[in-house]
């Protein structure tokens, strides 16, 4: 298979980096960082015991085939280890191995490890340069680009971070292989949220996608649609790098966040531990969808059709035992409340995202839209 390759260039940053995207493209880490690197830098990889036991070693050997001395730091794997205390854990590790400003960090795995090793990273020394190798389908199309970073605290979700564009990122769709089908899916939901702002091609690929079952072909298929979504991300990323708070047109960053005034709330209620980030993005999505049809704003064939697709990815974990009471609550937290209103990412149509402040809502519209929502699976 063809590696595609995707620069990406924010105004912040003298620098493009490149997105290689391919299959088996793993044992050629060295040679890929050489080509970043040059010289005889030293990287520590950041990894955690899951991804590690499968892809560390091909990834450690071809660093050091490629003449690299490697070091290696690992996260246990879950959502509650993206914390102020792991990512101090990791600076600790940075320095005892002395790490300077010349050398860098390794990503290796989802975006659970990419956030924390990448706000290490920015943090260390004032900043050092990190590479991304993300291994499920969510980092690949969303959270390994773009150079959010961050960490959960005790207020919410991703509450403490920086913007820290990574230096390269390398991915390798034939990891998708080992992933559990329930994160796969927890990445389709986020591609979905990203078809819903860019428009109707991304939403076609998706379908296509689920209704080809064939194994023959499948890492090609999967290499494209991880093409085009990065291709779009990419697109908003570069002209509103840092997400201006002052933006509010449809091009703005924050629509990248269509979703996430619910997911994140539904994600905090639940302690981090019952739904993985996609799946509470895919109520998220229904839930917003709901919000716009109520409205009036968007024609309702087209949230029927994300609806459609939403359920095509798969049944989500059933949220009816949540009180809607503890997600208005969290909502009101949430990082995107602006002065005093929360901003909610809605759609006028499938790539026509709008954003509109709560205070503009009817409190029933959303009270009723998340109740919608979170009383039926998605394919209920
Ligand atoms: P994750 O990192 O927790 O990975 C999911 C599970 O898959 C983990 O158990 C992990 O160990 C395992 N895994 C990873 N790769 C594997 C592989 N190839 N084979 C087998 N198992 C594998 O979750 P995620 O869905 O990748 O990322 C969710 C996180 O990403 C959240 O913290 C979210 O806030 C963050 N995020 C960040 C951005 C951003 O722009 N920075 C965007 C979206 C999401
Ligand atoms: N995942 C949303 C963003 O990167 O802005």
């Amino acid at each position: 298979m063809n590696t595609r390759t995707l620069k990406i260039r924010t105004k912040e940053r003298s620098s493009e980096y490149v997105v290689e995207i391919g299959s088996g493209l793993l044992p050629e880490t060295g040679s890929w960082l050489q080509s970043a690197l040059g010289g005889r830098t030293r990287i520590a990889i950041v990894s955690n015991d899951t991804v590690f036991g499968l892809y560390g070693e091909t990834v450690a050997d071809s660093l050091e085939d490629s003449g690299f001395r490697t070091e290696v730091f690992l996260v246990p794997d879950g959502e509650e280890f993206k914390s102020l205390s792991n990512a101090e854990k990791a600076l600790e590790f940075f320095s005892g191995a002395r790490l300077t400003r010349n050398d860098c960090i390794v990503a290796l795995g989802g975006g659970v490890v990419g956030d924390l090793a990448g706000f290490a990273a920015s943090i260390y020394l004032r900043g050092v340069r990190f590479f991304n190798i993300p291994t499920t389908l969510l980092a690949m199309i969303d959270a390994s680009i773009g150079g959010k970073t961050g960490v959960n605290t005790s207020f919410g979700k991703n509450l403490t971070g920086t913007f820290h564009q990574p230096s390269g990122v390398l991915t390798d769709v034939s990891t998708l292989e080992t992933l559990d089908p329930r994160d796969f899916r927890a990445g389709l939901y986020e591609a979905v949220k990203q078809a819903a702002v860019s428009g109707g091609e991304l939403l076609e690929d998706i379908r296509a996608f689920l209704n080809e079952n064939a194994d023959a072909g499948r890492a090609e298929r999967l290499a494209e649609l991880v093409f085009r979504q990065v291709s779009f991300k990419a697109s908003i990323v570069e002209q509103d790098a840092l997400e201006s708070a002052e933006r509010s047109d449809s091009r703005s960053r924050k629509v990248l966040n269509f979703g996430h005034t619910t997911a994140h709330a539904l994600e905090k209620v639940t302690d981090y531990s019952y739904f993985n980030h996609g799946e509470a993005v895919g109520y998220g999505i229904i839930a917003a969808s709901e919000i716009s049809k109520r409205l009036e704003i968007c024609p309702s064939d087209s949230i029927d059709l994300l609806n459609d697709v939403v359920r095509g990815v798969g049944v989500l974990p059933d949220a009816s035992s949540i009180s809607i009471t503890d997600v208005l609550g969290a909502i009101e937290r949430d990082k995107k409340a602006s002065e005093s209103s929360v901003q909610w990412i809605l759609l006028e149509d499938i790539g026509r995202p709008v954003i509109v402040s709560a205070s503009e809502i009817p409190p029933n519209v959303i009270r009723e839209s998340l109740e919608h929502a979170i009383s039926r699976r998605s394919n209920g």
